[in-house]
This record gives structure tokens, sequence and C-alpha cells, in this order.
């Protein structure tokens, strides 16, 4: 992975966030979901100055930023469509409609289009298991999801053709 040096504001951003967290009880955790909310992902700049503050290693903190998919470690596309991979999904079809979503949008899973417009994620459980498979494009969560239905919202989400 090739780093690409955080911009001075994304530091201070993190300085702040790191001051806010610090005395926390297990702040690690909590820290790196306000980096990730914040900046969108967690910069590998970022880890010293946690580990610092935060008195951990940095393989430590790069540990559990690695260990969880929910981090990122490079900033994602305007759009993130994630497609749920868990136990429920998986068994209606969540392995198809991600495979489906690789073509249309033409970008593979855990990768950013070369057009930086969209971001292709597995996820494990969108808290929609009743209701699978289950995808989330942006902010919105979608169950039931077809592979008619996902063409749709991709396109309506403005990331790939509309479907006919
Ligand atoms: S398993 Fe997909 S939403 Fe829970």
């Amino acid at each position: 992975m090739k780093l690409i040096p955080s911009s001075v504001q994304d530091l201070a951003t993190v300085s702040a966030l790191i001051a806010e967290h610090r005395d926390w009880p297990g702040a690690l955790l909590p820290l790196l979901h306000a980096v990730q909310e914040a900046l969108g992902h967690v910069p590998d700049d970022a880890v010293p100055a946690i580990a610092r503050a935060l008195n951990l290693s940095r393989a430590e903190v790069h540990g559990v930023i690695t260990y969880y998919h929910f981090f990122r470690r490079e900033a994602p596309g305007r759009q993130v469509v994630q497609v749920c991979r868990a136990e429920a999904c998986q068994a209606c079809g969540g392995e198809a409609l991600l495979a489906l979503a690789e073509r249309v949008l033409g970008c593979e899973r855990h990768s950013t289009r070369a057009d930086g417009a969209v971001t292709l994620e597995p996820v494990y459980c969108l808290g929609l298991c009743a209701s699978s498979p289950a995808i989330q494009i942006g902010e919105r969560l979608h169950a039931r999801v077809t592979p008619e239905r996902l063409q749709r919202l991709l396109g309506e989400a403005g990331v790939a053709e509309v479907a006919q």
C-alpha cells in the first residue's frame, strides 16, 4: 500500500480527537472510530501520535486497525458501497451480490475505482439479518436486495449505469 501523507488539517483533526479521547478508559477503539468518522479512514501517519498518546506501541495500534475490517487505511471513494458477507446474507446470495457489484461498478472488493467515485467493501453484518441479503450505500441501508434492485440502487446512487 502506497502511503499518501495526510494533510496538515487532517493531522490537526487527529490531534484534537486524541486530546478529546486520550483519558477515556479503553480509549483506542473509540478514538479510531472518531478518526475514521472525521476523515473517512485512519491514516497510517496518525498511528505514531495515537500510540504515543495512549502509551501503546505502534504495532499495537496498527494491529487493531488491521484486525478490524471496519477500519480503512486509505481514504475511500466519494461513495461507499458495502455488501454484507456475514452468515445470513451469505445464505441468501450475498456473495453473488458482491460479485455483481464488482462487475457493475468496475471495481474489485476492498478497492476504490480509478475515478475515485466509489469504494466497494464487503462487511460482516449490517444488522438486517432477518431481511437479508443487505447492503449499504453511503448512510442508507437496503434489505432484501435482489440482483435487479442492486443494479437499480447503484444507478440511482450515481456510481453505475442506470439499469433499464
Ligand atoms: S448477516 Fe447480513 S445483515 Fe446480518
